[in-house]
């Protein structure tokens, strides 16, 4: 089996787990799995990370109703595409490299495209697959801002397409287990969040042309880091039942820019929900200069606590805490493992969506990433840091 949980003894025990929205049936095994065939669009730092684990075989993670082919690769150029099958997709001649992202836009041989270019080019990368018809993955930060957002998801709807905001983090199994035991009620309400990720980017070694530092591609910490930390608060607190769906009450923001280019460099803010069922906080930072700590994120509630280890976007182990008053009753630790690095999740999760014709996932539909934007927007709002004129294509 795929994954496993280890509890505090160390006992291991093997359970098999079903991912995604739909589950995996007894029908399923009884035909042929889905083909999702995909265009990826750049040949940056993540595409290579994503394609080496949509490569890994499905029936790894005890998935065998959906496979994905990837068959064709876009660049800014072909030789960038070339190489990058050569490296990533085992030289796979199978698939077309293109010295264009509109070649892949155009190829009838792709169903759905990955987009893993810089932040500000995620609404044009995203709108021109769209109007080809293709489903799409779009990588973090969706876009620049919830205008943005909003427009696409008014394309994807008008051209009847698939979307989806590639927040991994959000579709791996550990994150499907701390959701359930979230909302069984077995810890009683979430009262308290805080969750960090932070990164020693060394940036004064860095040029100001790289994404992180330059403006003008939506650098900073908030847009980059800041989508890990928010989405276990939308997950622990939004997602919750007793919030009923409910957006945030109160956000409150800081943000401290470096000099070297003025993007944030350390950003803290704070997420109520209260406005229905719910009366809880998130306390959520990111950082540039600074390394991340073990303990990503605290969630805690009326009879105890989660706490999920680093690295918060693709945590391999969390630890619950039952709590009678102050005293700690019980305490269990649970470990996941599978092949591949946390990547392919999300996209089975996008095959099924596809091949059950749904426009949006369940798992991370595309409200929570109209109030992850929204979030961004009202933080660099009180923070004062506005993109340079032309770089947010919606306002
Ligand atoms: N999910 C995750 O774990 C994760 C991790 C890191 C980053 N990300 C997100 O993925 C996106 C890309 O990050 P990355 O670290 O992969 O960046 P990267 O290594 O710089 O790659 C970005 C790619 O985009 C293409 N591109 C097109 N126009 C560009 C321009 N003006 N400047 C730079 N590159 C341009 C380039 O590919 P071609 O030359 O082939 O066109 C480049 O290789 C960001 O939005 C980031 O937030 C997600």
């Amino acid at each position: 089996m795929p994954y496993m949980w280890i509890s505090c003894n160390n006992q291991p025990q093997y359970i098999p787990v079903c991912i995604g929205s739909t589950g995996v049936t007894a029908a399923d095994y009884m035909t042929q799995p889905f083909i999702l065939r995909w265009g990826i669009i750049s040949t940056g730092r993540i595409a290579n990370c994503f394609v080496t684990d949509l490569l890994v075989d499905p029936k790894t993670r005890n998935v065998t109703d959906v496979v994905h082919k990837v068959t064709a690769v876009g660049s800014r150029s072909v030789q960038s595409a070339q190489k990058f099958i050569t490296e990533y997709a085992k030289g796979d001649q199978s698939i077309k490299a293109y010295g264009s992202y509109a070649g892949v836009y155009a190829d009838p041989n792709v169903n759905a495209v990955y987009i893993g270019t810089p932040h500000t080019l995620h609404y044009e990368n995203a709108l021109d697959a769209i109007k080809a018809k293709k489903h799409v993955l779009c990588e973090k930060p969706v876009t620049t801002n919830a205008a943005e957002l909003r427009s696409l998801l008014a394309a994807a709807k008008e051209h009847g397409v698939f979307f989806m905001e590639a927040l991994w983090t959000r579709f791996q199994p550990l994150t499907l287990e701390v959701k359930k035991i979230s909302e069984s009620g077995v810890l009683g309400a979430p009262l308290a969040l805080q969750a960090d990720l932070s990164d020693n980017f060394q940036i004064d070694k860095l040029p100001k042309t790289h994404r992180i530092l330059d403006p003008a591609l939506g650098g900073g910490a908030l847009l980059d880091l800041g989508p890990y930390p928010l989405i276990w608060a939308i997950l622990a607190l939004y997602e919750h039942p007793a919030n009923q769906g409910a957006a945030p009450s109160n956000v409150s923001g800081t943000m401290l820019k470096t000099p070297l280019t003025g993007v944030d460099r350390n950003t803290s803010f704070t997420v109520t929900f209260a406005e229905r069922g719910l009366a809880a906080q998130a306390i959520l930072s990111c950082n540039l200069n600074v390394h991340g700590h073990q303990t990503g994120v605290v969630i805690r509630y009326e009879k105890g606590t989660i706490a999920i280890a680093a690295p918060i976007y693709c945590p391999k182990s969390f630890t619950v805490q039952y709590l009678e008053g102050d005293k700690v009753t019980k305490e269990e630790t649970r470990r996941f493992e599978y092949v591949g690095n946390g990547w392919h999740f999300q996209a089975d999760e996008v095959a099924r969506c596809v091949r059950d014709g749904k426009s949006e996932s369940s798992l991370w539909g595309h409200d929570k990433s109209l109030v992850e934007m929204g979030i961004f927007d009202e933080v660099r709002r009180q923070g004062n840091y506005k993109f340079p004129p032309g770089v947010e294509k919606v306002v």
